[in-house]
């Protein structure tokens, strides 16, 4: 079975409290839920973690590449500014396998300082402005 890590970034442990408006109603341990579901209909098996720590996202990064694992990154905030964590994303790659940033709004529509990203560059598709949904669609193309 093949393993893919979901991994978030800083603030969406909040999920579910956090600006509702923007990020749904759906609390954390619900997106978990979600992906697990939608995880074994497809076959896949998904490990999902949060951080609100760089340096653990970066540790999270390089086991992914240690271990063959394609990763579902949705970075929050360092979606705009991390070289490390692109650094980091960029040898996701390199190591044959994939790497798909997700985004639960579309932060294009929003402030401009998110219309940058810095991992967008380095990954091998995006998609954002689904709500949970993004993290699902990129499951079903991840078992493609
Ligand atoms: C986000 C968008 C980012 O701009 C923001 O910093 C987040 C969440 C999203 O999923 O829409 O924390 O990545």
């Amino acid at each position: 079975m093949s393993l893919v890590l979901v991994l978030n970034g800083p603030n969406l442990g909040r999920l579910g409290s956090r600006e509702p408006d923007i990020y749904g109603s759906v609390d954390y341990a619900g997106l978990v839920e979600m992906v697990a579901n939608k995880a074994a209909a497809l076959g896949i098996s998904a490990d999902t973690r949060q951080t609100d720590s760089e340096a653990e996202l970066i540790s999270w990064l390089h086991e992914a590449v240690d271990r063959g694992a394609d990763v579902i990154l949705n970075p929050a905030a360092f979606t705009h500014y991390s070289y490390a964590v692109r650094d980091a994303a960029v040898q996701i790659g390199k190591s044959g396998k994939r790497l798909i940033e997700v985004h639960l709004s579309n932060p294009h529509t929003r402030e401009e300082f998110r219309h940058k990203s810095v991992i967008s560059g380095v990954a091998t598709g995006v998609i954002a402005g689904f709500g949970v949904d993004s993290y699902l669609l990129a499951l079903s193309q991840l078992a493609q």
